[in-house]
């Protein structure tokens, strides 16, 4: 047998271990996903913790805001129940009580920053803030006074973090918490700030009696967004393992179906989003959900919450806890590189692809966006793809057999491999050239089956298209 020969059946055997089709050409559009639907958060323990080494007026930090925006950036979480707003202090001291201070600078430098990075602000104001069992408004005013005053702008407001997990002695009942909430949006009306959203109740967890209870109490008559939260698992037992397993990832099917159903039905015309939500709770696995491997969480979660009816989806975090978009340089973590990406390329309607033949390869696919900077024309397609198994993997797009696909396939950026630091797009590493611009991401034009290696993922952009769905412009 001659060596080609050998060679030829060696690679018809290997590849053809698992070829995958992609049916896009009859593939239904389901849904709509707006432009913000990818959005980001900051825990308000940062404002405890002095900003750590983030900086709101550092000129990295802006351009890589600038490269994500628009989009949403919640202010909440855990400790904004501890947060007191103090027109007169002017630094942290140290504080006796387990509240600490958002001050003046605080606020101004937040709302200057998302001005400047052409983001929404969504604050979340402290439900522990009580009086004969009523919310307690004071605090609140002062800073909705102040923010009038300044003319500044959040998009959203929050009352409150998780309470279904509120500690006994904070425990605020589903009814007591929607009579909270019809209160605090009178107050915040009533304030003078512009038009905004009421955003809550942000739930721990998808599903549960909690958010029930608290849409049917009249929770669902004062909120314009209906929030949960989700993490796939614990933070300080999570494995890399975990990373790429088909059972968490497949767990959220069942959430996302869950929360939507609960949402739409108890309430219709209301949005329903995920307010605050990560691959691992508690801050995050160490060394593992801040590096390449936290994509496939990541994109798979982006692509089931728009199939499945989500109107925003908010990343924990931007800055801060071990699932960042960006470190404690302020450098780029991968994730931060996948959502730029998916920004620039991923559009509005969604489409219902299903791939059964290989469980390791996930797939989404929506219109591309003809907005963004790259100026991709009307009727493009962009799919994105992982695979999560060891094996290269072949796909074919039938429909697009002929046409030029501009393939953006991301992989681990050094030896590190799937605890890398970095990714590379199309085998150069992604780094910021410089403090204010990002590096061009360039496409690879190919056409024909697409060999997706092992843990690689990425986007295809097929431009010519023409999907009657996508000729919108
Ligand atoms: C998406 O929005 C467009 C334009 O408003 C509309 O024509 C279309 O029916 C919507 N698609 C879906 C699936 O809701
Ligand atoms: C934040 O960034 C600005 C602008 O780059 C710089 O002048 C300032 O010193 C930085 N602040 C801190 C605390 O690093
Ligand atoms: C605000 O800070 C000042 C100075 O530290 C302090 O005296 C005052 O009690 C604080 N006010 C509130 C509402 O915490
Ligand atoms: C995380 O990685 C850094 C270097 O990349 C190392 O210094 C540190 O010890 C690691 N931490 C854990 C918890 O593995
Ligand atoms: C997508 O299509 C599959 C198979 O036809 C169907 O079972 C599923 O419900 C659809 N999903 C959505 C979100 O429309
Ligand atoms: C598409 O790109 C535009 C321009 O950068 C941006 O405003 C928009 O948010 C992007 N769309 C999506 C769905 O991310």
């Amino acid at each position: 047998m001659s060596l080609h020969l050998l060679v030829f059946i060696l690679s018809v055997f290997t590849y053809n271990v698992s070829c995958i089709t992609i049916d896009l050409e009859f593939a239904p559009a389901v849904r709509n996903v707006s432009l913000k639907f990818v959005g980001v958060t900051l825990d308000s323990g940062l404002i405890k913790n002095k900003w750590q080494t983030f900086n709101l007026t550092s000129q990295k930090v802006l351009t890589l805001a600038k490269g994500i925006s628009p989009s949403y950036l919640r202010v909440g979480g855990t400790d904004c129940d501890y947060v007191l707003f103090n027109m007169t202090q002017d630094q942290k001291t140290s504080q006796q009580s387990a509240n600490f201070p958002l001050t003046v600078a605080d606020w101004d430098n937040l709302n200057h920053f998302v001005m400047s990075a052409g983001w929404d602000l969504i604050f979340d104001f402290n439900v522990f803030l009580r009086k004969n069992g009523q919310w307690d408004p004071t605090n609140a005013i002062e800073l909705l006074e102040y923010t009038v005053k300044q003319g500044y702008k959040p998009s959203g407001y929050e009352l409150g973090n998780e309470p279904n997990l509120f500690p006994s002695a904070n425990a605020v009942s589903e009814k007591q918490l929607a009579k909270d909430f019809a209160s605090f949006k009178d107050i915040v009306s009533s304030s003078g700030v512009p038009p905004f959203l009421t955003i809550g109740p942000d739930i721990a967890g998808m599903t549960g009696s909690y958010l029930e209870n608290f849409l049917d109490a009249g929770g669902s008559d004062v909120v314009d967004v209906v929030t949960v939260h989700q993490y796939y698992t614990n933070g300080h037992t999570a494995t890399l393992k975990d990373f790429t397993d088909k059972k968490l990832l497949d767990k959220f099917i069942k959430e996302v179906d869950s929360f939507v159903k609960t949402c739409n039905q108890k309430a219709p015309h209301k949005q329903c989003w995920l307010g605050e939500t990560s691959s691992c709770y508690d801050g995050g696995a160490r060394n593992i959900s801040d590096r390449y491997v936290a994509g496939f969480f990541w994109l798979d979660k982006l692509g089931l919450s728009a199939l499945h009816g989500l109107q925003a989806v908010l990343r924990q975090s931007f800055y801060g806890g071990s699932y960042s978009l960006i470190d404690t340089n302020l450098n780029p973590n991968p994730d931060y590189w996948l959502t730029l990406l998916y920004k620039r390329l991923v559009g509005s309607p969604v489409f219902n692809v299903t791939q059964t033949t290989d469980p390791n390869i996930r797939v989404y696919a929506h219109c591309t966006n003809i907005s963004s900077s790259i100026g991709y024309k009307p009727g493009s397609i962009t799919v994105y793809i992982m695979n999560i198994g060891s094996e290269t993997a072949s796909v074919d797009i039938p429909f697009s057999s002929s046409k030029t696909q501009e393939r953006y396939i991301l992989s681990p950026g050094d030896d590190d491999g799937l605890t890398s630091q970095f990714v590379k797009l199309n085998g150069v590493v992604l780094t910021l050239p410089n403090d204010y611009e990002l590096p061009p991401l360039r496409p690879l034009y190919s056409q024909g089956t697409l060999q997706l290696e092992a843990y690689n993922m990425g986007f295809v952009v097929i431009p010519d298209a023409m999907k009657p769905e996508c000729m919108q412009t």
